[in-house]
């Protein structure tokens, strides 16, 4: 029997690669895309999948993504995403603000739009096919500084809640997962332009964030129900994150 296929954006680090391992634990061929070679390649050797070289950002890029998945898709999952500096609204960097926007948001229409056929036509067939996007506690809240970020995550949360409404008589679910504080190895390093100490003091004192399993466990939850359960969002957060700006320190 083959395996049904899943593709995860941003497989290369963090949450998707975690994501990635775990649908593939559940028996998914898992489709790792990510625009680092040579990361994809190595987690599709050891899960036994695929990788593509895409940037979601790239339409021409995201096209080949589609050829390579082929006319059925269960699963995507859009991870791709990030945050890009932490400055406040009278000192923003457009560049960085359009950056945002067009990975958080347009790749992930982009891949969806791309995508969305095939998930179709699984859904036709064997009960429901899945997205699930990887939103933010970022796409709930303001925070100083974030607004770049958060303007994305917003949008990111919005157009979920406009495809499961654009979808509402096909099958296909559509899902949002929206974690907060999770320590990943490349999150922070990115946001803050590889400035380690930066990058540390945002999980300094946190005894226990959350970690890339955590949320890939959620992700692999969703969708594992049963097809006719749509689980719209889930915001998951470290036990010491009460909110965005009360956070236990030790
Ligand atoms: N860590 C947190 O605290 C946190 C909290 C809430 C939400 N999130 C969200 O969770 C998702 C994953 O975050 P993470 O913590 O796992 O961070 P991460 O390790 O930096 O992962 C980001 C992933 O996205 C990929 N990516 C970035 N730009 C891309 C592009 N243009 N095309 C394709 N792939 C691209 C990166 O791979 P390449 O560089 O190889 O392309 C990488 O695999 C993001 O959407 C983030 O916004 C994170």
């Amino acid at each position: 029997m083959s395996r049904p296929v899943a593709v995860v954006t941003g497989a290369s680090s963090g949450i998707g690669a975690a994501a990635a391992r775990q649908l593939a634990g559940a028996g998914f061929e898992v489709v790792c895309a990510a625009r680092r070679a040579d990361r994809v390649e190595a987690l599709a050797a050891e899960i036994d999948g695929r990788a593509v070289v895409c940037d979601v950002t790239d339409p021409a890029s995201v096209a080949a993504l589609a050829d390579e998945v082929g006319p059925r898709l269960a699963v995507l999952v859009n991870n791709a995403g990030g945050a890009f500096g932490l400055s406040t609204v009278a000192e923003a960097d457009s560049d960085e603000w359009r950056r945002m926007y067009d990975v958080n948001v347009i790749g992930l229409m982009q891949v969806t739009r791309a995508l969305l056929p095939a998930l179709v036509a699984h859904g036709g067939a064997e009960g429901a096919g899945t997205i699930v996007n990887v939103g933010s506690t970022a796409g709930r809240i303001a925070y100083e500084g974030g607004a770049g970020y958060t303007a994305a995550k917003h949008g990111t949360k919005v157009v979920t809640e406009t495809l499961r409404l654009e979808l509402f008589d096909q099958p296909v679910r559509v899902c949002e997962i929206a974690p907060g504080m999770v320590r990943t190895d490349e999150f922070s390093l990115v946001r803050f332009d590889g400035d380690q100490a930066r990058a540390d003091a945002i999980y300094a004192g946190v005894a226990e964030p959350l970690v890339a399993d955590d949320v890939a466990d959620a992700i692999t939850w969703v969708v594992t129900r049963p097809s006719h359960v749509n689980i719209d969002e889930m915001v998951i957060k470290p036990r010491a994150q009460a909110a965005q700006h009360k956070v236990h320190r030790v």
